[in-house]
């Protein structure tokens, strides 16, 4: 199974990456917490990403395309895997497919701009080992702490509303082409990604019985 996860950013992608990926075995690579970490160990990807992430832009697609295929290449990668938050351009798409990296489906997670503000602003993320929680929609059972691993949940820095605004806009004029993308290529599955979370994951879950 070779999934990507399409959606705007806070639409819900991380989350169900998380959960395909317990039922399923299949190791996630999200583009967002790779970068992540390169930036917190100051690696030369880190420092080339910092500026871009810090002010919502999209991180160059020569850096974004040297490190999927880096990752794409380890042996735990050969079975299956869930792209989450990449391709974010059609020219990473294109690398991907040029890779020969047959793609089973795409889901788009569908949510209003207005939804996303209100999912974004309450999100907290452990600093340990990544895990998303809502302060609503999906809350830790002691607060600021997280359930997998007892880290300290933060804010993330580029849920700053500015920062929200401007990665929407990014989203709009260079991630959301890639519907069309898809779609004219026969992957894309639309999935609305409702406010209560297990609708989402039942929704989703009805794809990916459709691959079985
Ligand atoms: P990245 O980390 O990928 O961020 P993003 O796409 O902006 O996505 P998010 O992680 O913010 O959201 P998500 O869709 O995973 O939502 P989540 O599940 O957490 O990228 C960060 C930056 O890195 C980019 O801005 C860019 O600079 C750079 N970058 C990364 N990839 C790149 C690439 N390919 N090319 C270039 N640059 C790249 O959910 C959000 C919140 O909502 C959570 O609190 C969650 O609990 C809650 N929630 C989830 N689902 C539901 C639901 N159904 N109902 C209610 N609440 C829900």
């Amino acid at each position: 199974m070779k999934l990507i996860l399409l959606g705007a950013p806070g639409a819900g992608k991380g989350t169900q990456a998380e959960i395909i990926c317990d039922k399923y075995n299949i190791p996630a690579f999200s583009t967002g917490n790779i970068l992540r970490e390169a930036v917190k160990n100051e690696t030369e990807t880190g420092l080339k990403a910092k500026e871009y992430m810090d002010a919502g832009a999209l991180v160059p697609d020569e850096v974004v395309i040297a490190v999927i295929r880096e990752r794409l290449e380890e042996p735990d990668a050969q079975a299956g895997f869930i792209l989450d938050g990449v391709p974010r351009t059609v020219a990473q798409a294109e690398a991907l497919e040029q890779m020969g990296v047959d793609i089973s489906r795409v889901i788009n997670i569908n949510v209003s701009d207005e939804d996303i503000v209100k999912r974004l602003s309450g999100r907290r993320v452990c600093e340990t080992c990544g895990a998303s929680y809502h302060t609503i929609y999906k809350p830790s059972k002691q607060p600021n702490i997280c359930d997998r691993c007892n880290g300290r949940l933060i804010v993330r820095k580029d849920d700053e509303p500015s920062t929200i605004l401007a990665r929407l806009k990014t989203y709009h004029e260079q991630t959301e082409p890639l519907i069309e993308f898809y779609r004219k290529r026969g992957k894309l599955a639309e999935v609305e990604g409702a406010e209560d979370l297990s609708e989402t994951t039942a929704r989703v879950a009805k794809v990916l019985e459709a691959l079985e």
